[in-house]
């Protein structure tokens, strides 16, 4: 006997209402049967052609498609709201929790029984996990897969992170404008997202670290036929996934969050993989702080991929991919239940390496503690991340004198300047970038390194803001400061020539002045006047939570599972 199943309370009912949401679904040539109660499989779709590192999911889709009325579903595609990360302004990041909302209540108000997720550029993928997971039907990712190796005058390289390089080199006289230019179109040469370990790659290799999607989905490139392959085998599987009621609260568990801080740290994976991870724990009632991360303070750096080290997603996939890194965690991992109904550790079983150099074993490693480090002090009460695989080592242990920049204006209008009072030794510090300051907290923390300084060439100095960076991204830039400084943080009360201390082994990050001197500051502190007084940008300012606490919105924390029980007629 055909199961009872959610879809049936739009399309099973023999009333006007059964009537109105079969015929209409019919205009589109749906035969009757696919209305016997068959599973109806929503596949929700990033795709646009603003989004080009999602450009590739309408053919993905079709593959789900394939799989899903192979297994005896009813798929049906519905398009949600996109993020170009290189695209939208002010920053994407401002509206991962309103794709998140989007895919919250289309998932809720249509009659589906289980969900693919199409995602792929760096919100996309944790937007789509915090909605559905609010909703917690049965639910599968497929991801948008890394764009080919960048080629350009016979070298590989890499999204993101060459133009940084490249646009140092310029800033420095190294390179000419004709040659940046020239790299623009060997840079992106497939559809796909970003081919180094940005976010994108990063939160792929961290959802299949926590089984929410098949194996190898992550480093698969986006136009390998195994890809669409993948994507048909992912269509048979949410299937047999709703019949198994599979959700993910069952596969987003705890251990299932610390396998992913772990693989984070091998992978060498994105600063940006903290607020995601932290988000989509609060959808689900995991209780993650930012001190869980430093479980992963011994875990050393497996992948030799940019911006950590020098290999690009191609090669990371042709070497093995994320199932040979499980492998390399072995007994690290947590036991936790996957989208395949089994335990993680079978996604690494008989994972093989195929190239050494590029996935490092894990008593070889590039470097030998890759993990995120955590920090507080009086400058980030509440916590600051810095990622010391994409750092330079001397740089880690460093106190010297800040020179504050007030806002990203400020930054723009005088880095350059001949007469900037900054030496190697100075600490950059560039305030009002945080969640609600910018707003959105954009990818701004990896500043660029002063002209002047660059023309002497320096390549790296310590800065410090409550902007995140780019995945992509390298130097050592404290990200990530809590409270942020539009919230009355310390770092809103910071003045040029100000000692600031950074100890990455010791996880502090100190304004070295007298306490009653930080309580006069503040006492005479004022937030900058709102930049947005309207719409969704102004709900998102008035009820951001900050970046310790992932920056969801504080009304969606958490999930409503409760059935639509009312009718639209
Ligand atoms: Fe879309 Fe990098 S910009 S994945």
């Amino acid at each position: 006997m055909t199961k009872t199943r959610r879809s049936a309370g739009w399309y099973g009912k023999l009333d006007r209402d059964g009537f109105i949401h079969r015929s209409w679904m019919k205009n589109q040539g749906f035969p009757d049967h696919a209305f016997d109660g068959r599973p109806i499989i929503g596949i929700c779709n990033t795709w646009s052609e603003l989004t080009p590192c999602n450009s590739g999911l309408r053919d993905l889709a079709e593959g789900v498609k394939r799989g899903v009325w192979e297994a005896g579903g009813f798929p049906v595609e519905f398009p949600v709201m996109s993020l170009g990360e290189t695209q939208m302004k002010p920053t994407a990041m401002l509206f991962r929790n309103l794709l998140a909302m989007d895919v919250e209540e289309s998932i809720r108000a249509y009659g589906l029984d289980g969900v693919v997720l199409l995602g792929g550029c760096d919100k996309t993928t944790p937007g789509q996990l915090m909605g559905a997971a609010s909703v917690d039907l049965p639910t599968i990712v497929v991801s948008s897969g890394p764009m080919l190796n960048g080629k350009w005058k016979g070298q590989d390289i890499g999204s993101g992170t060459d133009v940084w390089k490249f646009s140092e080199a310029v800033r420095a006289g190294e390179m000419t404008l004709q040659d940046f230019m020239a790299a623009e179109s060997g840079m992106s040469r497939s559809k796909g997202v970003c081919m180094t370990m940005g976010t994108a790659s990063t939160m792929a290799s961290l959802v299949e670290a926590m089984g929410m999607c098949l194996p190898t989905n992550a480093a698969l490139p986006a136009v390998d036929a195994r890809r669409m392959a993948l994507a048909h085998l992912t269509g048979k599987r949410i299937v047999e996934m709703v019949d198994e009621d599979i959700k993910p609260s069952d596969v987003l568990t705890r251990e299932a969050f610390e396998n992913a801080i772990l693989a984070n740290a091998a992978v060498g994976g994105s600063t940006n993989a903290v607020v995601h991870l932290l988000a989509i724990a609060g959808r689900v009632g995991v209780d993650l702080t930012l001190k869980d991360f430093e479980l992963a303070s011994d875990i050393p750096l497996l992948v030799n991929c940019m911006p950590s080290g020098k290999y690009l997603m191609e090669d990371f996939c042709y070497a093995g991919g994320m199932p040979v890194v499980l492998n390399e965690l072995g007994d690290r991992l947590r036991s936790a239940k996957t989208v395949l109904g089994g335990d993680i550790s079978a996604y690494a079983d008989g994972a093989e390496c195929y190239n050494r150099d590029v996935i490092r074993a894990f008593d070889d490693p590039l470097k030998p503690a890759a993990g995120l480090r955590v920090l507080r002090g009086n400058l980030a009460p509440d916590g600051a991340i810095i990622k010391p695989s994409a750092a330079t080592d001397a740089l880690l242990e460093h106190e010297g004198e800040a020179y504050v920049f007030e806002s990203i204006e400020d930054f723009k209008a005088n880095v350059d300047r001949d007469d900037l009072a900054v030496t190697p030794d100075t600490i950059l510090v560039l305030k009002g970038c945080g969640p609600k300051g910018y707003p959105g907290m954009p990818e701004v923390g990896n500043m660029p390194i002063p002209k002047k300084l660059v023309q002497q060439g320096v390549r790296d100095m310590v800065r410090v803001s409550d902007a995140r960076m780019s995945g992509t991204a390298y130097g050592t830039v404290v990200l990530h400061v809590s409270p942020e400084a539009q919230a009355g943080g310390a770092l809103a009360l910071v003045k040029t020539g100000d000692r600031i201390r950074l100890s990455a082994n010791e996880g502090r990050l100190e304004l070295l002045i007298p306490d009653e001197e930080l309580a006069t500051r503040r006492a005479a502190w004022q937030p900058d006047p709102p930049h947005y007084t309207r719409g969704y940008a102004k709900m998102y300012v008035d009820h951001v939570l900050q970046a310790d606490k992932g920056a969801d919105l504080d009304f969606l924390v958490g999930k409503d599972t409760r059935p639509v029980t009312r009718e639209s007629h």
